[in-house]
This record gives structure tokens, sequence and C-alpha cells, in this order.
């Protein structure tokens, strides 16, 4: 393989902008270079000076009107709820009974699994995003289907099957002892299998049994680096319901906490209500929670509270949330989130916005020594963003006098239309 250089404007975060407000926190180059070869990053810094450097007939490939930046990180999303994305009319209890669970139902058919994963695949894609947390059914087809899927693609995903023992129709409940030996089996099968891994994927804490959740724990000791993903917190009903199946725990977080399922490698989906001793318990384990606002405010969820984790300095991620989230695209997710600050008089910048999107996720995953940045030695996922894409944007662009600026265009205008090409390992894998 040989290199390939792509001209561009460039930006990258190297560290949390809300932690890190003196220091270089991220680097933009207005005519930058990014070097790929063998699907690895092995420059990124200022065209012309990198070029004075690098063998004189190496291929470059010039993006004008563009922005390059790491691949987005989406770090929670359902693959089977892919066709029921805009359903009507529920709040979470409601919505999961009406709506999800008989859509779920469908994946014990291995090849309706298949054709979702592959739309659902397509569809990242797309929208600039090259890694995802994904939930599959409580079916182990379903998670066979995903990996599948991703592996052809060469992409970078972690997917698991749901363990759901109570508290959901008859079809969609495995049991403790059968969500064991079927997620076993799974990541034996997939786990750390080119660059695809494994997340013990219990729903949440009221369709699993006391015994389901310590089965989840005993599931974590098989690889030290299975990740753990979750829903919590996420609406006042569940909340309630929670405090009374599991009466003994201080919170909510409290029952996975007592259930030894805080780890560095736990993702936890919305987390709009959590007290401070959570928040300390969250950052004490080193776990992360999927910021998801499109979902929250669709689903009338409530309110994510971003500076309350930041100032406990928990891991933050972003999550579309998709099916009860209403975009994949993580502009749209990212415009939705400055929109849930704003509501609370608090304000997420845009070049925090795009930490949280890229390297937020990547730190949320502990996978920033290999995607996040645009760093040498990262390998080469990255989005060529379309900075005149319509009209509108074009115009609006012409009147922006900063990079920060020209990202919030981005975040405020912009969909997948203003992705112009996605690229995973160094393989373009999607153009407009
Ligand atoms: N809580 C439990 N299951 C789900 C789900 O599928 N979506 C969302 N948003 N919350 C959940
Ligand atoms: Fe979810």
């Amino acid at each position: 393989d040989t290199q390939t250089a792509y001209r561009s404007a460039l930006f990258h975060t190297l560290d949390n902008p809300a932690h890190q407000p003196a220091g270089e926190a991220h680097q933009y180059f207005a005519d930058g270079l990014l070097v790929v070869e063998n699907g690895t990053i092995t420059h990124c810094g200022d065209a012309e000076s990198l070029l004075k450097e690098l063998p004189p007939h190496i291929k470059v490939v010039e993006l004008p009107n563009s922005l390059i930046t790491p691949g987005f990180i989406d770090t929670h999303i359902h693959y089977p709820q892919t066709e029921m994305i805009a359903s009507y009319g529920e709040q979470l209890l409601d919505w999961l009974e009406n709506y999800t669970f008989p859509t779920e139902k469908q994946f014990s058919d291995p090849e309706h699994a298949q054709r979702v994963a592959s739309l659902f695949l397509d569809e990242l894609l797309k929208n600039g995003t090259t890694t995802a947390l994904v939930f599959g059914t409580v079916h182990p087809e379903s998670v066979d289907a995903f990996f599948n899927e991703a592996q052809k693609r060469q992409l970078r995903m972690i997917v698991g099957k749901v363990m759901m023992d109570r508290n959901a129709p008859d079809y969609l409940t495995d049991s403790a002892q059968s969500s064991y030996d079927e997620s076993k089996q799974l990541i034996e099968k997939w786990h750390n299998k080119d660059r695809l891994a494994y997340a013990v994927t219990p729903r949440f804490a009221p369709t699993s049994t006391p015994e389901q959740l310590d089965v989840a724990a005993k599931l974590l000791k098989l690889a030290p680096d299975l990740y753990l993903h979750t829903h919590l917190a996420e609406n006042k009903n569940e909340c309630e319901w929670v405090a009374e199946l599991f009466p003994e725990s201080r919170s909510y977080l409290d029952v996975y906490d007592q259930h030894q399922l805080l780890t560095e490698r736990s993702v936890f989906a919305h987390g709009i209500y959590l007290n401070d001793e959570d928040c300390c318990r969250l950052h004490q384990t080193g776990s992360s929670v999927a910021f998801c606002p499109t979902s929250n405010l669709f689903l009338g969820s409530g309110l994510f509270n971003v500076k309350k984790l930041e100032s406990h300095k928990v891991n933050i991620g972003m999550g579309t949330d998709v099916g009860g989230g209403t975009s994949f695209s993580m502009l749209q997710t990212l415009q939705e989130a400055y929109k849930v600050t704003q509501l609370q008089q608090q304000r997420i910048d845009p070049i925090q916005s795009f930490y949280l999107a890229t390297l937020g996720g990547a730190r949320s995953l502990r996978l920033s020594d290999k995607i996040g940045t645009l760093l040498p030695k990262s390998e080469a996922d990255f989005v060529v963003l379309d900075l005149e894409s319509t009209p509108l944007i074009k115009a609006r662009m012409a009147n922006a006098n900063s990079i920060s600026e020209q990202l919030f265009i981005l975040m405020m205008l912009g969909d997948d239309r203003s992705i112009k090409a996605t690229y995973s390992g160094g393989r373009c894998v999607h153009q407009r």
C-alpha cells in the first residue's frame, strides 16, 4: 500500500476543552495535509511544510472547501430500531411496549437481521460515524448478523446481545443461564476479531433479575477488555419503577454498582437523573455516560446536565440512540445537545461539541490510542466535511471568521449532505 495525502482544512481535539481551557486542546490547519499509509495516519499538519519533507511523488488528493475531522463516534445506538425511528406518541415505557418490543421480535430471523444491519451501517457511514457502541436484540442471531456486516466493511464496531429475563414479552426474554451461555459463545466467536469487540448488554435494570445482573458481571470477567452497555436513569417513571424493584439500592446507578457493573469500560446511556454521589461513583470507577439529546427530547425524558457531569470529571460521549433518537446524524445530535444546554442556562461551545462526538467518545470506549483524533499512528477513520453543501451553508460560511464558527454552522445547519466522504481504516466507505 502506498502513501496517500489528503489536502484540506484539518481539525481535531487533543483534550477535553472543559478541563483544559488554557492549554492546546485542539489543532486546526487551514491548509492541512493528512497522510495515510496501510490504513494508518502517518502525518497530520500544515500542507506546505509537510510536502517539503515527504517524498516528491506522493499521491495528493486535493479537497477544496472541505474540513477533515476524525470520524464520529456514536456511544449509544440500537441497530434493530432502524426501521421504527420516528414512532409517534409515547414516552419511554409505553414506547418500549407498543413499538420497540414488537419490532425487536423480528430479529430472530437472521435474514431480517442481516438486511437491517446492512441498512443501518450504510446510514451510519453516510453520516460520518465510523465507530458505534450498538445494542442488538435478545437473539444471538441479531449479533451474528451485525458482526458479519461490520466485518465485511472492516469497521471498528462494538455490539452485544440484549439480556432480559423479566418484565418483557415471553418472545423476547432469555434466562440468567441462557443469557450467560449465549453471550459467552458470542464473546468467544467475535470479541477482538478484526476491529470488532463485544459489549455485555443487560437492557436496563427493570428487565433483569438480580441473578441476571450477577451473570453480566461474571461475563465481564471472561476477558479484560469487554464492555458493559446499558441504560441508566432516563425517565422519571422508569426511575420510580427501579426504586420499587430494587428497594435495597441507594439509587438507580447503585443497582448496577451493587452488581459490580461499574468499570472503565462501562457505558451508561442517558444518565439524566443522577445525584452527586452517583456522579462521584461514575468518576471513581472510570465509567462513561452517553448523552443522547435527540432521544431525550423526542421521548420527553428530560434534560441531561452536561456541566454537572463535567464538574465531576465523568467521561461523556454522544449517542444518537436511534430509534428513540430521531437522527443518525452526529451533526444534528450536536445541534440538539446545544439546545439542551441552552434550556439549562449552560452552553457547550463548538469545540467541546466536536470533542464529545470524537475524542470524548473514543475515551469513553477506551480507544483513544486508536481513534478519535488525527494524530499519527491513529487508524485512518475520518470524515471529509463539505463546507458548502447547500446554498445557505455556503452563504453563512462566507461570514465565518474562525474554525469555531465554521464548526457551529455545521452543527446547526448540517446533516448527511455535509458528509462529502467517510474513510475507515484508510478506505473510502462512503462518498456523496
Ligand atoms: N431503556 C430500555 N430499553 C430502551 C431502549 O430501547 N431505548 C431507550 N431509549 N431506552 C431504553
Ligand atoms: Fe437506548
